[in-house]
């Protein structure tokens, strides 16, 4: 049996962990918990261990939602401050007794979507707003359109984002990201973008053709390519 990596996705809302085998291909279901509330480092961790339990595996991918350089976690606008300048990467591995690499979630989900021609954009859709910059598949790391100003005085996350969804409803949503597309098009001049996440199934409008959906899958997927280089 070749080398295995336990992926880990941390949301906002749900942990993800599937292990993948050499080549990427997962080698068993996706398995999930709730995201602990408060999503604080040593619940969040404990409930990684709890999904690591009983699976094999000699190293570990992590996908987080916030910046991430060198492993240690420097924001986490969607959890707890207590993230701000956590050694992740450190943490898990003593945790789980195994080398363990973190990037940014959006990051990791564009490494496992991405063809590697040209200027690729991706932005994830979930709790937060990700996204991730990629220039024939070398990756411009932590890019944080999230929390860059978009229209009305809100941030892309602000009128995107969940809570905006939730609070303001499909309709306006849908229109929001419709001017979004364009307003990313005219920025990056991307030949693709990709929109990956769990509110994907809520885009209700013809998308431009150099457009694609991710499955929510490629946010796992995505962990192999850590260990590339
Ligand atoms: C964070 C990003 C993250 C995104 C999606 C944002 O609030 O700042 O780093 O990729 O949420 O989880």
């Amino acid at each position: 049996m070749g080398i295995q990596t336990l992926a880990v996705d941390i949301g906002g809302s749900g942990i993800k962990v599937m292990v993948l085998d050499e080549c990427g291909t997962p080698l068993a279901e996706r398995d999930r918990l709730p995201t602990p509330q408060p999503a604080k480092p040593d619940a969040v961790i404990g409930a990684i261990a709890a999904l690591a339990q009983g699976k094999t595996f000699d190293r570990v991918s992590v996908g987080f939602p916030g910046v991430v350089r060198e492993g240690v976690t420097e924001t986490a606008a969607n959890l707890t401050p207590d993230w701000i300048m956590f050694d992740l990467a450190t943490a898990l591995s003593r945790q789980l007794d195994k080398p363990t690499r973190v990037i940014n979630d959006a990051d990791m989900q564009g490494l496992g979507a991405v063809s590697g021609q040209g200027v690729e954009l991706v932005i994830t859709l979930g709790t937060g707003f990700g996204s991730a910059l990629f220039v024939n598949g070398k990756l411009v790391p932590n890019l944080e359109l999230g929390h860059h100003p978009f229209r009305k005085g809100e941030t892309y996350e602000e009128q995107l984002g969940r809570a905006a969804l939730d609070q303001d409803g499909k309709a306006k949503w849908n229109d929001r990201l419709k001017r979004a597309i364009a307003t990313l098009q005219n920025l990056f001049n991307y030949d693709t973008l990709y929109i990956g996440g769990g509110n994907t199934d809520r885009i209700a409008f013809q998308l431009p053709s150099n457009t694609k959906i991710v499955p929510n899958i490629s946010g796992l997927l995505g962990g192999i390519a850590l260990w590339k280089d």
